[in-house]
């Protein structure tokens, strides 16, 4: 697997144990998340009020509700299920038992 562009920011089995992290890669504050067998990686700003604690939040059926006033986002596709905007999404990978993120903004879908 092609790694250029992508950064090793955690453990595979430590992520699938905590289930979120927060990492900073290339200066961007991001909240790492592994659920139904897959890992998403969003800004950890919430667009509501800008707090960036989206990696406390609380994750279920691949959505994270902020712990502060709780807006809801779809981790699949970054949108807002309850409360409104969007969250950057970043290229992630797992290979050989780590969790690499891309440096760069997944493709919009
Ligand atoms: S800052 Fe996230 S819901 Fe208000």
């Amino acid at each position: 697997m092609n790694m250029k562009g992508f950064f090793n920011v955690a453990d595979a089995e430590e992520l699938s144990l905590r289930r979120m992290k927060r990492v900073v890669v290339e200066g961007h504050d991001i909240a790492l998340f592994f659920d139904g067998g897959r890992a998403f990686a969003v800004q950890n700003d919430c667009p509501h009020q800008h707090f960036s604690m989206l990696h406390e939040g609380e994750l279920k059926d691949c959505r994270i509700t902020c712990p502060m006033h709780g807006w809801t986002f779809d981790l699949q596709t970054g949108r807002a299920t309850n409360g409104s905007g969007r969250l950057k999404r970043y290229a992630v990978k797992v290979a050989d038992g780590s969790v690499w993120v891309g440096g760069r903004m997944a493709e919009e879908t």
